[in-house]
């Protein structure tokens, strides 16, 4: 298409609001002096003609690509589709660039990678690449950050592309600093361009904050292909790959990985690290959750101790904690002992977070055995959401999770009554309780 006349827009840098005025405070976001002028090009005459030269029985898919990590292709689906945009988020020092490098070295199996960073300089990287011994002919570096003069320099339609990261990337024509909303959605804009019409494969690195906030990334979230976001303890090396948008496969999936002295390591059977089967420690148990089409057994651990001064702590790491709150009431109230006073820590084992409801009666049993100071009989795991009414629902993906925890060598697996896929059926909390404590009770 032709553009043959540009078009003036202000463009709000906190939240990407587009107006054909000029506003002191974005009427959308509320943020003021945010306005950043940018000329679009507009298009104008007859539009030239495209050719619908694929029929649906001519088109072949084309082949995904591997990363040599199997627990990435698996999150992606099989491995990275070409001229596919995948955005890598996560916060700093998360290994974001080390995990991107391992993948751009891979890929130059099919041919040549670009790696372009503005976070570092080229000896820089050169010592990342040296220190991950991933040196490659064809895998190129640079450290520009002029998004036009990188895409413009490449001629020779490269596999795979990374940009590490999107916050350091700009493009000419644009008032705007480049970190800033506009800047990042036109550069991605470019990039995404660039990926459809080469085949290449382009994975963009986003920062987010420590607290989480990912204003940026976010609005990218909603143009790429799919977004992988890495998160994980920053002391620990553990570190868990998930997959939150996948136009080409499955979301939810996560590949597990420890962050070593020469690289990522993926870890092949998860279950096998999060959970530790043999605890017999009052307070610890074992259940089984769904990450994406995955089954991982997990370690639930409770602390409670009694807190005569102030109102009574709940804190949870790697499950909410509303919903510590609302297990802790059907605790009390069905099972006849009192919280009030008494703290509540709740853990999930390995740095892993979960919305997964099949946890629940783990951590009602967690928080019980932590009171009343019980062992649990060995080789027990709890699957079951919890009601209010203190009935053990079902919860999907059942057959998956029994035979995740029969894997494990788990003998007593307590489930709802409702479970079509055997297991030890229970209708409320208190069966769960006498299920389960054998001869400790
Ligand atoms: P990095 O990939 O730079 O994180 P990000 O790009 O997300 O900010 O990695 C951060 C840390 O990881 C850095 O402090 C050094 C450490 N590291 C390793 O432990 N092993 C390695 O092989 C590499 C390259 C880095
Ligand atoms: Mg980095």
């Amino acid at each position: 298409m032709n553009q043959d006349k540009s078009k003036i827009v202000y463009v709000c840098s906190e939240c990407g609001y587009k107006s054909s005025k000029w506003f002191g405070k974005c009427p959308n976001c509320g943020a003021w002096d945010s306005a950043v002028r940018i000329e679009e090009g507009v298009q104008k005459g007859t539009p030239s003609l495209i050719n619908f030269e694929s029929s649906t029985s001519n088109i072949s898919i084309p082949k995904r690509m591997t990363t040599r990590m199997k627990e990435t292709d698996r999150t992606l689906g099989g491995g990275v589709v070409p001229g596919s945009v995948i955005l890598i988020s996560g916060g700093p020092g998360i290994g974001k660039s080390t995990l991107a490098i391992e993948y751009a070295s891979a890929l130059t199996d099919y041919g040549n990678v670009y790696y372009v960073s503005g976070e570092e300089s080229i000896s820089q990287i050169l010592m990342r690449v040296k220190r991950l011994g991933v040196e490659n002919p064809r895998l190129f570096l640079s450290s520009e950050v002029n998004v036009d003069a990188v895409l413009s320099s490449v001629k020779d339609k490269p596999v795979a592309m990374v940009f590490d990261s999107i916050q350091t990337l700009y493009t000419s024509g644009m008032s705007a600093l480049a970190g800033s909303v506009p800047q990042m959605r036109e550069c991605t804009m470019k990039l995404i361009d660039y990926a459809k019409s080469n085949d290449t494969a382009i994975f963009i690195i986003g920062h987010i904050t420590k607290s989480g906030s990912i204003a940026g990334p976010m609005i990218l979230e909603h143009m790429v292909d799919g977004v992988l976001y890495l998160e994980g303890e920053p002391r620990s090396g553990r570190r868990i790959l998930r997959s939150m948008k996948n136009r080409f496969g499955p979301t939810d999936e996560i590949a597990v990985y420890d962050m070593e002295e020469n690289g990522m390591i993926e870890i092949p059977d998860p279950s096998k690290i999060f959970a530790d089967i043999d605890t017999e420690d009052p307070g610890s148990t074992l259940s089984v959750i769904v990450e994406g089409s995955r089954p991982l057994m997990v370690n639930v651990q409770a602390l409670t101790s009694v807190n005569y001064k102030n109102g009574a702590i709940r804190i949870t790491r790697g499950f909410e904690n509303t919903r510590l709150m609302i297990i802790a009431a059907i605790v009390s109230s069905h099972l006849g002992i009192s919280l009030d006073n008494r703290d509540i820590y709740l853990n999930i084992l390995g740095g892993l977070k979960t919305t997964d409801t099949a946890i629940d009666l783990a951590v009602a049993m967690a928080i019980f055995s932590s009171v009343k100071k019980l062992k649990f009989s060995p080789k027990v795991a709890f699957i079951g959401e919890l009601g209010l009414d203190g009935r053990v629902r079902n919860v999907p993906q059942m057959q998956l999770r029994i035979s995740e925890a029969k894997r494990m060598g788990i003998e007593n697996i307590i489930v709802s009554n409702d479970s079509k896929y055997g297991g030890n059926g229970v209708k409320t909390l208190k069966e769960a309780i006498l299920k389960s404590f054998g001869g400790n009770l």
